[in-house]
């Protein structure tokens, strides 16, 4: 088409959506004329006709009228959203779900508005929409990239026929401690696999094409640093250098965007003292700029208020010429820029421009996911009623819940158990429960539909099994936005527990967090088992040894006496709707577990934050058996489980490990290789892990960095020969400048099946 053709086609265009256009009363032939001209023409055509009340309407995100995830909204009455949904001063909700619900709010905005501009519905689909995967941090144990996407394809396939077209996931931020509940929305404490794991979900959820009623737009978050709140307090202050920035927290969203991801999602905290919402540096220089990022940002719950609390801004006023001349698009239920944008753009004070560039990017979205063409593409009910809780959407979670346990010890082949003649007591409050294994952030799914350890384990007949709780957990009910009151007093049920574990083979316990003990705002101090179960563990141990501990958490525990003493304990987080299937067949080895941790697991709180990407220090051992050196006087500097570790019920050894040279230059592809062999008696899957250690940099480079990893299956006495590739990309580093280098110097490299794995190679970079 030449420039003429396109002009002419442009003022046709422009004068079709005059005549309505835009709703979806367009002809056939009208269609076919918009789908010629790129979606940036059509936005321009679109903007022009906008009015600045419109624009800024586009860029307001409204709370549906049921579901809550954020404090209860100040100053947003049902129907004052109603009357500006009729204005057309709404650009897109949130909570609000099914077909029904979805289709009446865009019947709206497409039919009684001027523009009929269609809505996007977000939704926090974390893990599932009601068929539920293992909690994301469960997930990234299995560090099986395909497994990860197809979840998130899952979730996207649910949530899009329930008439979402925009999930607030994939959770990007690393976080090195477990104090913060959130840990469980993310990847863990690695840059590296964290950023493969945000790639696979965002592809997951995207697919190959947004317009496809199964694929909805994703949104890296929480931009940027959120996971780094200091002393793993909620919504707390965040003080990190710009080492940590450009090297750790930074990398998983850029892998996010680099993958195409639609949105990002800014976050609560400040960041060296500004309040991210409102920060320029991360969303227009970094974001928007070095990356080009030509999505939009929408802000966190009301964080543009919060601009105000953290005294960034004396009054709403000043928090939206901050929010949006920093980049936030889009507010989420803060009600700020509907108050004051239009206003302060009429007074000159906000730039008409950056109101353009905002809603350009918000329309942008829109016609990428096809809303334009059919508003009503995610509102089928037919699709709704086939597709959620689908057979094989069971099938694919209980994959990814199997694959993303974590053998952690095994002493003496205690598992797996046998499936026959064998005499077992099921223990502990969370053996039978159905609720907890959902783990939080699942407002779409039923309430008590995982299935249990027990209900599981029922399924193997040939032994005998009792079930006794022994203590329970919580006291009462527990929903999402309530907090869980443990129990700590009652003990009326440990002795029948005692008994019954005296009389069998192998006693079972399950125990650990209730699954609303992780999640947004709930940070704890404490990370031993709540409540009473230490004492139900110790009273069991105390007249039968034969334990084998199922842990369900949302974070890594420091359980270090269950360590020192139980002899099988075994990594069962919260695993989703299949989650007691999962664990049943690795209890009874009809699948071999080869999780590997994405955290590492604390000997105790003191020791946080600890993660294996640390640095040396400058007094890193005890040269003279004096107290001069990094370390405490308490307790060990290692953890209770590293990062990358996890066990099989077979055996592997590693072999011929080669670097193919000694000498490289700058910009050379080094490839490293390495035998791996499964010695042991089962079939099974091992994560081979490649890390580096640049031994002197410009800016110090930590001991230990992830660089590679392959998740390899092998046979019996099968060997497999892994190839790892290193180049610029993994052996450079950012410096202070926010600049990618590489330097030259010796390197050294490690491989094996965890991050403290001993087999060393070296070469030098000149
Ligand atoms: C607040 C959370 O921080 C964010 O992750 C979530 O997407 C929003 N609430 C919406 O529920």
């Amino acid at each position: 088409m030449n420039r003429n053709q396109y002009n002419v086609l442009l003022i046709l265009i422009m004068v079709l959506c005059f005549l309505g256009c835009v709703t979806n009363k367009k002809s056939g032939s009208q269609m076919e004329v918009m789908k010629e001209i790129s979606v940036d023409q059509r936005v321009d055509s679109l903007l022009a006709k906008m009015t600045l009340e419109e624009k800024v309407g586009q860029m307001n995100l409204y709370n549906g009228f049921w579901d809550v995830t954020g404090p209860t909204p100040q100053g947003g009455s049902a129907k004052l959203k109603y009357e500006h949904l009729k204005k057309g001063w709404v650009g897109a909700m949130l909570n609000i779900r099914g077909v029904e619900n979805v289709k009446e709010v865009q019947r709206i905005a497409v039919e009684e508005t001027r523009l009929g501009i269609p809505l996007l519905i977000g939704f926090d689909v974390i893990h599932g929409y009601k068929t539920l995967s293992p909690i994301p941090l469960a997930e990234s144990a299995s560090w099986d990239l395909e497994a990860i996407r197809n979840s998130a394809r899952v979730a996207a396939t649910e949530a899009s026929a329930a008439g979402i077209n925009w999930t607030f996931a994939p959770m990007v931020d690393i976080s090195r401690d477990p104090r913060w509940g959130r840990v469980m929305e993310g990847g863990g404490e690695d840059p590296y696999l964290g950023s493969k794991i945000a790639k696979a979900r965002v592809l997951g959820f995207q697919g190959n094409d947004l317009t496809k009623n199964n694929t909805i737009a994703a949104c890296a978050k929480h931009f940027a640093a959120y996971g780094f709140s200091e002393a793993g307090k909620e919504y707390n202050t965040v003080d990190i250098g710009t080492s940590t920035l450009y090297n750790t927290v930074l990398p998983p969203f850029k892998a996010a965007a680099d993958s195409g991801v639609k949105t990002f999602m800014n976050s609560f905290n400040e960041l060296n003292g500004v309040p991210v919402t409102g920060s320029e540096f991360l969303q227009r220089d970094i974001l928007k700029g070095a990356w080009d990022f030509d999505g939009f940002v929408v802000s966190d719950w009301a964080s543009i208020n919060e601009i105000i609390f953290w005294g960034h801004a004396k009054d709403k006023r000043q928090a939206a010429i901050i929010a949006a001349r920093a980049g936030s698009d889009l507010d989420m239920e803060g009600h700020v820029y509907i108050q004051e944008l239009v206003q302060l753009v009429q007074e000159g004070v906000v730039q008409e421009s950056i109101i353009d560039d905002a809603v350009r990017r918000i329309l942008k979205v829109k016609f990428e996911l096809g809303l334009f063409d059919n508003p009503y593409t995610y509102c089928d009910e037919t699709n709704e009623k086939e597709n959620i809780g689908h057979t094989k959407h069971h099938e694919a979670v209980l994959d990814v819940a199997k694959k993303s346990i974590v053998l952690l010890k095994n002493q003496g082949n205690l598992l797996p158990l046998q499936k026959e003649g064998q005499k077992i007591a099921l223990i502990g409050p969370l053996a039978a429960d159905k609720n907890s294994p959902l783990g939080s952030w699942r407002i779409a799914s039923d309430d008590h539909t995982a299935v249990s350890v027990l209900e599981g384990m029922q399924q193997y007949t040939g032994n005998t099994l009792t079930h006794h709780k022994g203590v329970e957990l919580v006291v009462g009910n527990t929903a999402f936005i309530e907090e869980v009151q443990i129990n700590t007093t009652n003990r009326t049920g440990i002795d029948e527990a005692v008994a019954a574990a005296q009389t069998v083979d192998v006693v079972v316990m399950v125990l650990g967090e209730h699954g609303f003990q992780s999640g947004e705002g709930r940070s704890r101090t404490h990370l031993d088992l709540p409540g009473l179960q230490q004492e139900l563990l110790e009273a069991v141990y105390a007249v039968n040894q034969n334990i084998v501990l199922v842990l369900n958490n949302g974070r890594p525990l420091a359980i270090e006496w269950a360590t020192e003493h139980i002899p099988a304990i075994v990594e069962g987080w919260q695993l989703g709707t299949q989650s007691g299937n999962a664990i049943a067949q690795v209890l009874y080895g009809d699948y071999n577990p080869s999780g590997k941790l994405p955290m590492t697991f604390p000997r105790n709180v003191g020791q946080i934050p600890i993660y294996y990407n640390y640095k040396s220090t400058g007094r890193p051992v005890d040269t003279n058996d004096n107290v001069f050196w990094s370390h405490y006087t308490d307790v060990d500097n290692t953890p209770l489980y590293p990062f990358g570790h996890g066990l099989s019920y077979t055996t592997f050894q590693y072999s011929n490990f080669k670097v193919h040279g000694t000498e490289f230059k700058i910009g050379d592809t080094i490839k490293v290789t390495v035998d791996v062999t499964n010695t042991g008696d089962y079939d099974g899957k091992e994560v081979v892990q490649l890390y580096i250690r640049d031994l002197f940099g410009s800016i110090t480079r930590p001991v230990r960095e992830l660089k590679g990893f392959e998740l390899v299956s092998l046979k019996k006495g099968e060997t497999k020969t892994i190839e790892f590739k290193l180049s610029n990309k993994e052996l450079g580093f950012f410096n202070n400048q926010g600049e990618y280098i590489v330097e030259a110097g010796d390197f050294e490299v490690f491989v094996g099946g965890s991050s403290i794995t001993s087999l060393q190679s070296s070469f030098t970079l000149k």
